[in-house]
């Protein structure tokens, strides 16, 4: 009780991790990396829930790297029928080298997303003696993920209209989203939050941005206005483009201008996070490289002409970015809304006489 109340990390070891009582592995693993408990000793009992949980995240972000890589092969048509491909479960053998290839890029999307399903049923089942807001968003995430699946049909369907792919998109981060949230309160990193240091507003300002420069990305992809102007820094030798004649060229400047916001934003919340909990420091300096390398990827983008290897990491650079930003963005949440609460409860403690 000592323990919990004067630093959350020290509880997580003691290996209240969420769960009931036997849920927790007999394994005592030390979890490096950001989930660091703040002394160096310390270590971290992960109950199958928890790593059921990060498997999940893990699996979500492999989906949308793949999903990157359909995309930047133009696979996106490989199976052009859904469920089945080519009218069969497995893209048949008899098709030709080419196709074959492309059939089996996007096959593997499919098949990949199969699994996560499969992963998000187990943990909705597995999460029935968690508390009751962990509990519903692991169930959510199963009509969350379903839903993408007919998504997915939808935009195989309507042969990648690009408002289809965008809500594709939007379905994955959803996902994402949700699945991060049960991961933090699975690894013990979830409500009760004293304090991160971080103020919520510039944690969500900087969530929001990155959130629509993904689907403004997408947008630019959909349009094809990855090369409305063909250099960068500069638009065509010029620091601000001209008039913008077309959709294509407005989308690639909204798109140039928003990535310097997330810059902006992702920089000012590295600065405001040096002295915040080591989780949230960690996870904003991880998102400062992140997005140096995904305005170095977009840069990519654009010299060497949409490449496939530039393209496919753009996408999943930004969805590692926006996990990094979920973790500060929930972290901050959390301790800003203990924060009314003690007020509130300091506000109504009746006076002694
Ligand atoms: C800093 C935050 C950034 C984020 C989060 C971001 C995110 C994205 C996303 C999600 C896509 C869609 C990828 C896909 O559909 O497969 C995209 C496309 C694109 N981005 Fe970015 N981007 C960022 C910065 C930049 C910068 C600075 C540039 C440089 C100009 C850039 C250039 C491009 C281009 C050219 C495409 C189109 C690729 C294509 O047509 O295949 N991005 N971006």
């Amino acid at each position: 009780m000592f323990l919990a109340a004067r630093s959350p990390y020290r509880r997580v070891a003691t290996g209240n991790a969420g769960g009931p009582a036997g849920t927790i592995a007999t394994v005592t693993l030390p979890v490096p990396g950001v989930f660091d408990a703040p002394s160096s000793d310390a270590q971290v009992s992960v109950s199958r829930f928890g790593k059921l949980a990060v498997a999940t995240v893990a699996a979500t972000l492999v989906l949308i790297g793949l999903g990157g890589f359909v995309r930047a092969m133009e696979a996106g048509l490989g199976c052009p029928d859904w469920p089945t491909c080519h009218g069969a479960l497995n893209p048949p053998s008899t098709l030709g080298y080419g196709a074959l290839k492309l059939a089996w890029i996007e096959h593997s999307h499919r098949l990949w997303a199969a699994l996560l399903i499969g992963l998000i049923v187990a943990l909705a089942v597995a999460a029935r003696r968690q508390p009751r807001n962990v509990r519903t968003v692991a169930y959510w995430l199963v009509p969350a993920v379903l839903s993408q699946a007919v998504i997915g049909a939808f935009v195989v369907w309507w042969k990648l209209d690009a408002a289809s792919v965008v809500l594709h998109l939007a379905g994955a981060l959803t996902v994402l989203a949700l699945a991060v949230y049960v991961t933090l309160h699975a690894l013990g990193r979830g409500r009760d939050v004293p304090s991160v240091g971080v103020p919520h507003g510039l944690a969500y300002a900087t969530l929001g941005v990155t959130l629509a420069q993904m689907l403004l990305g997408s947008l630019v992809t959909g349009y094809a206005a990855g090369l409305a102007y063909g250099t960068f820094p500069s638009f065509n030798g010029r620091l601000l483009p001209p008039v913008l004649a077309n959709e294509q060229q407005w989308l690639h400047v909204a798109h140039r201008f928003t990535a310097y916001v997330v810059v902006a934003l992702v920089v000012a919340l590295y600065a405001r996070a040096r002295d915040a909990e080591p989780l949230v420091r960690r996870a904003a300096a991880v998102a400062v490289v992140l997005v140096a390398v995904q305005v170095a990827l977009g840069a990519l983008n654009i010299w060497f002409r949409l490449k496939a290897w530039s393209v496919a990491p753009h996408l999943a650079v930004g969805s590692w970015l926006v996990t990094a930003l979920l973790v500060v963005a929930f972290r901050a949440r959390w301790a800003a809304r203990r924060a009314v609460d003690a007020e509130t409860s300091t506000a109504y403690e009746p006076v002694s006489a």
